[in-house]
């Protein structure tokens, strides 16, 4: 059996209420001989500030670089508002994501049957969902020059955001993009906005051409990012991997989380390019949410996306898809039991505490074995 180097960064906050749960499943899975998992642990955010006044020290960058994968948990706070702007916990997710060159960042949204009625779509429309929104992660107009605000004088400014996509970006990302719809339901919807955007007619031509050399056997369709929002929300089941750049990337993927439930169960990867020695590429994986100060340290946080985010780790880097799946299924049926953390609790369902719902997932794991 494999072994398996991981990094596991808490963070703080919530971050380190969750992974505990990781590592109680990573110790039972090895434990069991399930799986062969070697970790290192690492301080990162907040935690690392106090410790080592930066928001994530060399020594654990170079632990990062070199693990099969890196599980984070969540980082900030207003404990940390005063500190230097390079130093804020922040900080050290975007040099995680810099220096690991994570261009692709997956969110996927799953409706778990038990969840149907929490969502804020009516639960014939959300029911059974299960799509990924695939978002290209390291350029587009965040990160385009010039990014500037200028004075026009009298009482005028004018701001500037460029976005700038090159042929290997759109090509590299459509390739995650495919890759994972051929290991789903095979569809991909592109989506961009080619009508009044240069970069989404060259998106729109790349992604074609990928489609055409590579990856015929893949439904293709392309959507305005626009109208492709609309669809979300009125028929999500339509869609299986959506990709897009950046900006659009980053709204559809929260409409398309929040179709789902609570920030609680969202998980997220961050992947970078496979290295062509190795086979292997960098990958990083955390939940969506932060690191919730407004109930840290009390033991209601929401475990699911953290173990989830673990879940993605087993099927994209760990070539362990068949224990993912049986994770997911873990935690649909604790769900289904009635088991809920505070912030998705329903009528009659029985409120636990994070470790509570730590263990019970691990439990049907176990009964799942
Ligand atoms: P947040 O995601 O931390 O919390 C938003 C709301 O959702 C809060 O009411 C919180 O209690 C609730 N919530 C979040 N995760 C939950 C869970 N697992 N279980 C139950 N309830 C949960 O976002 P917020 O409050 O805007 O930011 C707090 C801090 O986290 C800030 O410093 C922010 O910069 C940072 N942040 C960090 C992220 C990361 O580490 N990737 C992502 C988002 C925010
Ligand atoms: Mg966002």
């Amino acid at each position: 059996m494999a072994t398996h180097k991981l990094l596991l960064l808490p963070g703080d906050g919530i971050g380190t209420e969750v992974m505990a749960e990781v590592s109680r499943l990573i110790d039972w899975l090895n434990k069991a001989g399930i799986a062969s998992f070697e970790t290192e642990h690492g301080l990162v955010g907040g935690a690392a500030y106090d410790a080592d006044k930066v928001a994530i020290t060399d020594a654990t960058m170079a632990k990062a670089q070199a693990c099969d994968a890196v599980i984070f948990g969540a980082v900030g706070g207003p404990k940390w508002d005063a500190v230097p702007y390079d130093a804020r916990p922040e900080a050290g997710l975007l040099r995680l994501r810099k220096d690991l060159a994570l261009f692709a960042n997956l969110r996927p949204a799953v409706c778990y049957p038990a969840l149907a009625s929490a969502s804020s779509l009516k639960p014939e429309v959300v029911e059974g969902l299960d799509i990924m929104i695939v978002r290209e992660l390291t350029g587009g107009v965040y990160f385009g020059e010039p990014k500037t605000i200028t004075d026009l004088g009298g009482g005028q400014k004018r701001a500037i955001d460029t976005q700038i996509y090159d042929t290997y970006e759109i090509e590299r990302i459509g390739r995650v993009a495919f890759d994972l719809a051929r290991k789903r339901r095979n569809k991909v919807t592109s989506m961009e906005k080619r009508n009044v955007m240069k970069t989404g007619v060259l998106w729109n031509e790349v992604i074609t051409q990928v489609h055409q050399r590579e990856y015929k056997d893949v439904q293709l369709e392309h959507q305005l990012a626009d109208s492709g929002g609309m669809n979300l929300v009125k028929w999500p089941k339509q869609f299986d991997v959506i990709v897009t750049d950046n900006l659009f990337g980053d709204m559809l993927s929260d409409i398309a989380a929040m179709l789902t439930g609570s920030l609680g169960m969202l998980p997220s990867a961050s992947l970078g390019e496979v290295d062509s020695k190795t086979g292997k590429r960098k990958a990083m994986y955390e939940p969506v949410h932060g690191s919730a100060p407004d109930i840290a340290g009390k033991g209601m946080a929401n475990p699911v996306a953290m173990l989830a985010s673990f879940g993605m780790a087993l099927r994209y880097s760990l070539e362990m898809g068949d224990l993912a799946d049986k994770l997911d299924e873990a935690i649909a049926a604790v769900l289904a039991k009635g088991l809920r953390t505070a912030d998705i609790k329903s009528d009659g369902s029985t409120v636990v505490s994070t470790s509570q719902m730590g263990e019970a997932i691990v439990q049907e794991l176990q009964a799942l074995h």
